[in-house]
């Protein structure tokens, strides 16, 4: 964590907190693990969710997800899709593609799979970044990314993808959806995705249940990625208690927006989780010369045109 405080440090020093993405030293190695998937996956029956976390998990079988779960045409708002609005910047796209690369890096190296996107506060870009890194991945062939929206206070990264807020993930930790009810697959590829669901009034006392933890335990071997987009973790303990489920979190922190009080204290919040990057979003192209790298080869940006 002092890695992160120390990137933080300087993005302070740095006025504005802006720093540059491009790390010339990051390799474009991206592992292969479709085999290793397939070998993972073991029994087709789709069963219902073990009563407590001491029950036996059985996973998936990707051709059971894309066949039994819901079928729906999305309506993507082309304004949060990097890859769709080019007035977002080119450059956009590439930062999410470096992005992609950090963490297939990442992967190489230790146990990968199932991401916690996370920031200080409320409007950082934590659903733009969660829906744009999948987005990225899903773009190249074979991939697979299932997309969880664990706001349960208030979903809203259906409303990118222009897709159904219910029944969803509220649903499924309730008791009254099960899997298949709630995964979503629309018309872009290999990307599926769990809405909110309706607004719950308990939404720590939902994600501390046993479901959540079935609910990955059992996908996560059908898909390369779950990315799993969360509320802010400074307000409310959400954050925290799905980053436990989860092999690493990326920290959005939005440049000329996020204070860095907030960005320090969250990073304590985190700091028992495997913090695996800062994204600093929301960064001036103007600024992209000036070239630092945080973290351990895990920082990386997002940029649009028309943001600070
Ligand atoms: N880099 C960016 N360029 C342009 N627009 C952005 C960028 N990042 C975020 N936005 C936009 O800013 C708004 C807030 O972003 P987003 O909803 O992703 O924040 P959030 O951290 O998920 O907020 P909340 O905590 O309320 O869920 C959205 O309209 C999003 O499309
Ligand atoms: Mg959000």
């Amino acid at each position: 964590m002092s890695r992160i405080h120390e990137a933080l440090k300087k993005a302070e020093r740095e006025g504005s907190g802006v720093t540059s993405l491009t790390d010339s030293r990051a390799p474009e190695r991206e592992a292969s693990i479709a085999g290793e998937r397939e070998g993972l996956v073991k029994v087709a029956e789709v069963l219902p969710p073990p009563a407590d976390a001491s029950a036996r998990v059985i996973s998936f079988r990707f051709e059971d997800i894309k066949e039994r779960c819901v079928q729906v045409t999305w309506r993507p708002d082309p304004l949060t899709d990097v890859f769709a609005n080019t007035e977002l910047g080119l450059e956009a796209a590439e930062q999410f593609r470096t992005l992609r690369s950090r963490i297939y890096h990442l992967q190489t190296e230790k146990s990968l799979r199932v991401i916690l996107v996370t920031s200080p506060i409320s409007g950082d870009g934590k659903s733009f970044v969660a829906m744009n890194l999948a987005r990225a991945i899903v773009r190249q062939a074979d991939r697979r990314v299932l997309v969880i929206d664990a706001d349960l206070r208030s979903a809203l990264l259906h409303s990118s993808l222009g897709a159904p807020v219910s029944p969803g993930l509220g649903e499924y930790l309730s008791g009254s959806a099960d899997e298949m009810a709630v995964i979503q697959h629309g018309q872009e590829g290999g990307l599926y995705f769990i809405a909110g669901g309706s607004p719950v009034s308990n939404a720590s006392e939902l994600l501390s249940n046993a479901r959540l933890k079935a609910l990955i335990e059992r996908t996560v071997p059908c898909f390369d990625w779950i990315i799993i987009d969360s509320p802010p973790c400074l307000p409310v303990a959400d954050a925290s208690l799905i980053a436990g489920l989860c092999d690493g979190v990326l920290l959005v922190v939005r440049s000329g927006s996020t204070p860095s009080s907030a960005a320090r204290k969250a990073c304590h919040e985190l700091q028992k989780r495997n913090v695996i990057g800062i994204v600093l979003n929301g960064v001036s192209e103007k600024t992209l010369t000036y070239g630092s790298y945080y973290g351990r080869g895990q920082y990386s940006q997002a940029t649009s045109g028309d943001s600070t």
